[in-house]
C-alpha cells in the first residue's frame, strides 16, 4: 500500500516564512500539509510545533513531518525526545539522502535563518523522493536507538 501524502509541518517565529513557502511547495506536489506552528503574541515557541508534529508522526496521523527553527536545533532537540521519532537536521542533500537511505529519518529538520548549503526546497524534494535502503545492517542500528540490546 502506497503510504498516504500527509505532511505534517511546524515552525517557530525565526522560520515563518520559509515554512511557509515549503507548504505552498508541499501542496503544489500534491501533499496534504498540516500545520502545527503555534504563533502567540507574535512568538512561536519551538518546543510547541516541535512536539505536536513528532507526536504526529510517532502516531501515524501523517508519515512525514517537516520542521524548521532559527538553527534547526532546537527543534531536532525536541522532535527527537518522542520515542519513534528519528528527526534529521540537513543542511545539504547529501545529509537528506543518507538521513533517508540509513535512518530512515521520519522528518526533516532544516535552519530557516542560519547557514544552508543548498536550497530549501532541493534538500526537501531529495529527502521526500529517496526510499530507506532496507539494509539488514540499518535496521539493526535503528532498532538499536531505542533498545540498544538489539544489537
Ligand atoms: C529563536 O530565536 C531561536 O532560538 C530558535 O529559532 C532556534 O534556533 C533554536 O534552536
Amino acid at each position: 500500500m502506497e503510504t498516504p501524502k500527509i505532511i505534517a509541518i511546524g515552525s517557530d517565529h525565526a522560520a515563518l516564512e520559509v515554512k511557509d513557502r515549503l507548504a505552498g511547495h508541499l501542496r503544489d506536489l500534491g501533499w496534504e500539509v498540516r500545520d502545527f506552528t503555534v504563533v502567540a503574541n507574535g512568538k512561536a515557541d519551538y518546543p510547541l510545533a516541535g512536539r505536536k508534529v513528532a507526536l504526529a508522526v510517532a502516531g501515524g496521523e501523517c508519515p512525514r513531518g517537516v520542521l524548521l527553527c532559527g538553527t534547526g536545533l532546537g527543534m531536532s532537540y525536541t522532535a527527537n525526545r518522542v520515542r519513534g521519532v528519528r528527526a534529521a537536521l540537513c543542511l545539504n542533500s547529501e545529509f537528506a539522502a543518507l538521513s533517508r537511505e540509513h535512518n530512515d529519518a521520519n522528518i526533516l529538520v532544516m535552519p530557516g535563518r542560519a547557514t544552508i548549503y543548498e536550497p530549501h526546497e532541493k534538500i526537501l524534494d531529495l529527502w521526500l523522493a529517496t526510499p530507506f535502503s532496507g539494509d539488514e545492517r540499518h535496521v539493526k542500528r535503528i532498532r538499536m536507538i531505542d533498545d540498544p540490546e538489539a544489537g
